[in-house]
């Protein structure tokens, strides 16, 4: 079924702080189930790839730099509508335009250092989903 998934990172800032588990306990509360889950850590390259899309904007060596400089989560999580849901759950781009309740409102320190990163279509979650996993991985 279209948009039944999405792909998600918890990214480095968050890791780092210690932020994976009440992360993922706001994503199990709002009643995502998770597909696929692994623990990475991008090279420079790898995240030059993985966010190709916004090559040449001014925030990209900033973006790829801080998501090659630790560790992150990357998964497939399930549930109806999981695009838009997910969106709602983390919030706006910037912690400061996001709900409260939201992800980023919660562990975002700036607009780059924003806890999390959610597809933004199924097109890219397919293609996001499929940048990190194999198919022995997904459940
Ligand atoms: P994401 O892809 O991580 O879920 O975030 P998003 O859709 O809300 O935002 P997007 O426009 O796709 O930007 C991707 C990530 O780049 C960083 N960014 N920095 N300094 C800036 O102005 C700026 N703008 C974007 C953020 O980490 C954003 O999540
Ligand atoms: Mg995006």
């Amino acid at each position: 079924m279209q948009n039944d998934f999405t792909f998600s990172i918890i990214k480095p800032n968050a890791v780092r702080t210690g932020k994976t588990g009440p992360i993922l306990a706001m994503i199990n509360e709002a009643g995502f189930e998770i597909s696929a889950l692994k623990m990475i850590h991008m090279t420079l390259a790898q995240a030059e790839s993985f966010y190709e899309v916004h090559h040449g904007r001014p925030f990209f060596e900033g973006l790829v730099e801080f998501m090659s400089s630790g560790p992150v989560f990357v998964m497939i999580l399930k549930h109806e509508n999981a695009i838009e849901e997910f969106r709602k759950l983390i919030g706006a781009t910037d912690p400061a335009k996001a709900e409260p309740g939201t992800i980023r409102k919660k562990f975002a320190v700036s607009v780059q250092m924003n806890a999390v990163h959610g597809s933004d279509s199924y097109e890219n979650a397919c293609k996001e989903a499929d940048f990190f996993f194999s198919g022995i991985e997904r459940f």
